[in-house]
C-alpha cells in the first residue's frame, strides 16, 4: 500500500514528504487553479519536491490532442504522470501513449468497467473516485473493490488509486481492499495521524517525567 498526496500546495507537499509517508502526488485542474500560480513552474517544482509518479491533466479532449498535450506534459519531468479522462478519446491516447512509455492515470472513474477498459488501453493507473460516488448515493469503496478483484483476476498490471478520498475510513477501507494506492489530501494525512489518546498520553509521560528528572 503506498499514499500518494492529493494536491497542488508545494507547502503540503514539503511537509508530507518530510514524513516519509507519500511516494507520489496527484494534481488535476482545479487543484492547480486553487493555487494561483504559473502552470509550469508550479509542476516544475512539484516534480522535483517528491521521488515519485506527480500526475498532472491533460485537458484537450480529442485523441490527437491529448496525445500532443501529454507529450508535452511527459516532457516536463522524468516523474510525471499524464492523467487521462475515462472517454473514447481518451482511451485512444492512451493506447498511444502506452506504446510510448509515457505513463498515464486514467482519470474521472465511476465504474469498474471503465476500469476494466482502462486497463485493456494500457493504463499505468486507474483512480476511482470514492467521494464523488458517495456523494451521489453509491458506495465507491464497492467499485474500487470490484476494481481490485478483477485485475487480480487476470494479472492486470494496471495499479489501482483509490481516488476523491473524503475522511479516514475512506483510507482504511482502500488499505483493506488491496488499493495499491490512495490519494490522500493534506488535511485527511493529519486527521489519520493524530489521535486525541496520543496526544494525552504525552502530556501525561511528560508530567511524570517532571516529578522525578531532577532527582
Ligand atoms: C485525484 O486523482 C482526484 O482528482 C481527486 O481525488 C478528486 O477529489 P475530489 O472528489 O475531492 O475533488
Amino acid at each position: 500500500m503506498r499514499i500518494f498526496l492529493d494536491t497542488a500546495n508545494v507547502e503540503e507537499i514539503r511537509e508530507a514528504s518530510e514524513l516519509g509517508v507519500i511516494s507520489g502526488v496527484t494534481t488535476n485542474p482545479s487543484l492547480i487553479a486553487k493555487e494561483g500560480r504559473n502552470f509550469q513552474q508550479l509542476v516544475k517544482e512539484i516534480t522535483g519536491l517528491v521521488d515519485g509518479p506527480i500526475s498532472v491533466e491533460a485537458v484537450a479532449q480529442e485523441a490527437g490532442q491529448i496525445i500532443a498535450e501529454a507529450r508535452i506534459l511527459a516532457a516536463m519531468g522524468d516523474n510525471v504522470v499524464v492523467k487521462i479522462p475515462v472517454t473514447s478519446q481518451g482511451l485512444k491516447a492512451v493506447k498511444v501513449l502506452a506504446r510510448e512509455n509515457i505513463k498515464t492515470n486514467v482519470t474521472l472513474i465511476f465504474s469498474a468497467n471503465q476500469a476494466l477498459l482502462a486497463a485493456l488501453a494500457g493504463a499505468t493507473y486507474v483512480s476511482p473516485f470514492v467521494g464523488r460516488l458517495d456523494d451521489a448515493g453509491h458506495n465507491g469503496m464497492e467499485v474500487v473493490a470490484d476494481i481490485v478483484t478483477i485485475y487480480a483476476q487476470y494479472g492486470m498490471e494496471t495499479e489501482v488509486i483509490a481516488a476523491s478520498i473524503r475522511h479516514p475510513l475512506h483510507l482504511l477501507e482502500a488499505a483493506r481492499i488491496g488499493a495499491d494506492i490512495a490519494t490522500v489530501p493534506y488535511g485527511v494525512l493529519q486527521q489519520c495521524l493524530r489521535h486525541p489518546l496520543t496526544d494525552v498520553g504525552i502530556e501525561r509521560f511528560l508530567a511524570d517525567w517532571e516529578k522525578v528528572k531532577d532527582r
